[in-house]
């Protein structure tokens, strides 16, 4: 990456809490208005890198630099960061209002410019006719919106958000994904969005950095996940596959399951091998295109599509039902697949 790109530069970064490594050399790099999204399990330190930008956490080791200017020396309330807490607080005495306009108030910006920035965020959050509410009177969905809309109105160079939408439900949340992003576009705030949801980070991000146990294991476009995981634990954190471990032999795939296999030579070095549903066909058991032969052992239904398992030598593989009449449990199938479908794995 070229290097005047990099707004946020995070350097070999280690933080541990007694025996727990929260973070383990972490290195990313984060550029000028990219909505970067950081997506894990839960305890994998997440929390704990957003901790280390904004200020509340020293690192062990490593460096962070924002614009080139080391971060690390300056306190929290100096660094041009603002981090919205996964459990954020919303004061209770005061109006929606007053809570997103207090960061402005303590500035001693003028009043007419802090009512009329107060405004805009409400209308984008929408919760203008909520202006005048006190937050226990809100739902968890409208503390959320409050909180965001709080943390834009700085306009901070780096906005950290950190779960931003998990107390909303699905439709709303689906409508605030897309806010969020009008909204990084808008305002030209780079933004890095803490997730343990893959399908948020795949929507919204312009590149993911995919966390375990306090390592990043892969950094890519969300396309480039999900084409190209590296490691048995992006294939299966990030969408769904079939995971099929072996070795690669001369062209064939040595395992337990499709015995035989004929796999391309990007295999070559692959310790498994992912199967992504939309990649494999159902057909009958005696299309001489079958690569593997077994029974359906479930079908679930996805609103635009369908899915099946199928089970052979002992392997469930997941696949798109593209036919109207769907098989039952039980019913023998092979499932087909272009040679080129199976993408190597190299690590765990
Ligand atoms: N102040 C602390 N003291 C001791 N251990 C901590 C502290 N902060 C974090 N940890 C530990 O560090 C690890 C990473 O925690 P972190 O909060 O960064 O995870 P996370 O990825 O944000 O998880 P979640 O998705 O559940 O919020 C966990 O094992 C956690 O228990
Ligand atoms: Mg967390």
């Amino acid at each position: 990456m070229d290097s005047g790109d990099v707004l946020l530069d995070i350097s070999g970064v280690s933080r541990s809490f007694g025996d727990v490594r929260a973070l383990d050399d972490v290195s990313i790099q984060i550029r000028e208005n990219e909505f970067f999204a950081l997506l894990g399990p839960s305890g994998c330190g997440k929390t704990t890198l957003l901790r280390v930008i904004a200020g509340f956490e020293q690192p062990d080791s490593g460096t962070v630099t924002l614009d080139g200017v080391d971060l690390l020396p300056i306190p929290p309330e100096k660094r041009a960061v603002n981090l919205m807490f996964q459990s954020y607080a919303l004061f209770p005495h005061m109006t929606v209002e007053r809570n997103v306009g207090y960061g402005l108030a303590c500035e001693r910006l003028p009043r007419d410019e802090i009512s009329s920035r107060v405004d805009e965020v409400l209308t984008t959050v929408g919760l203008t006719d909520k202006r005048n509410a006190l937050p226990k009177t809100l739902s968890g969905g409208q503390r959320q919106r409050v909180a965001l809309a709080r943390a834009i109105v700085k306009r901070p160079r780096l906005l950290l958000l950190d779960e931003p939408l998990s107390a909303l439900d699905r439709k709303i949340r689906g409508e605030m994904q897309m806010e969020l992003k009008r909204l990084q576009h808008e305002v030209g705030i780079t933004f890095v969005v803490v997730t343990h949801d893959q399908d948020e980070a795949m929507s919204l991000a312009d590149r993911v950095a995919v966390m375990d146990r306090g390592v990043v294991r892969q950094l890519d476009t969300p396309l480039d996940l999900y084409r190209r995981p590296r490691s048995i634990f992006v294939a299966d954190f990030i969408g769904n596959s079939t995971i099929l471990r072996g070795r690669f032999d001369q062209g064939t795939w040595i395992g337990d399951s499709a015995p035989g296999l004929s796999v391309p030579d990007t295999c070559r070095d692959a310790i498994a091998l992912a199967l992504r549903p939309e990649a494999l066909t159902i057909v009958p058991t005696d299309d001489p295109r079958a690569r593997v032969r077994g029974e359906i052992v479930e079908v679930f239904f996805q609103g635009d599509h369908a899915l099946a398992q199928l089970r052979a030598d002992g392997t469930v593989y997941l696949a798109v039902l593209r036919d109207d009449v769907l098989p039952r449990r039980g019913d023998p199938r092979g499932l087909a697949w272009d040679e080129s479908a199976p993408i190597p794995l190299f690590e765990e």
